[in-house]
């Protein structure tokens, strides 16, 4: 059986151009091992935020997290307040993220993302 090209060429860029969605990734520390809180982080935030926030955290139906949180949020505890209790249409994570969880995403959102 023969695969008609274009769908090859059609997977193979959305792969190659990252259309696939996957976060940014996590920088090597000095042991060549990524930060475990900064990787769980980046795992929650592709599972639970990009779909309104966007892979790179550059927004869509939620806002823009990247390169803002930090200044937004001085403090990360407010942050994770709003991670934890949601606000107008953000929902809340508290019921199903741990409190390890939120503070990894938040870790991630303003250590990762820019
Ligand atoms: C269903 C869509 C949706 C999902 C999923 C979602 N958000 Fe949001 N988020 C929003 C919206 C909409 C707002 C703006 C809330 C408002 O109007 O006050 C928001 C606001 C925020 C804010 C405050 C931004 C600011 O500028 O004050 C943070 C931080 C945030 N979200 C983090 C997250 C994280 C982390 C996750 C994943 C655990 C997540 N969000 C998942 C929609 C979403």
């Amino acid at each position: 059986m023969r695969t008609p090209p274009l769908v090859v060429l059609v997977v193979v860029l959305a792969i190659a151009s990252g259309c696939a969605g996957e976060p940014p990734g996590v920088p090597l520390g000095p042991d060549g091992e990524p930060d475990e809180t900064l990787a769980l982080g980046r795992d929650v935030f592709g599972a639970r935020c990009t779909n309104c926030h966007g892979s790179a955290g550059g927004g869509g139906t939620g806002p823009r997290l990247a390169g803002t949180v930090t200044d937004c949020y001085p403090d990360p505890a407010d942050q994770e307040q709003v991670i934890r209790d949601g606000r107008n249409s953000m929902p809340s994570f508290g019921g199903s993220l741990t409190d390890d969880e939120i503070a990894a995403v938040v870790r991630y959102t303003r250590e990762v993302l820019e």
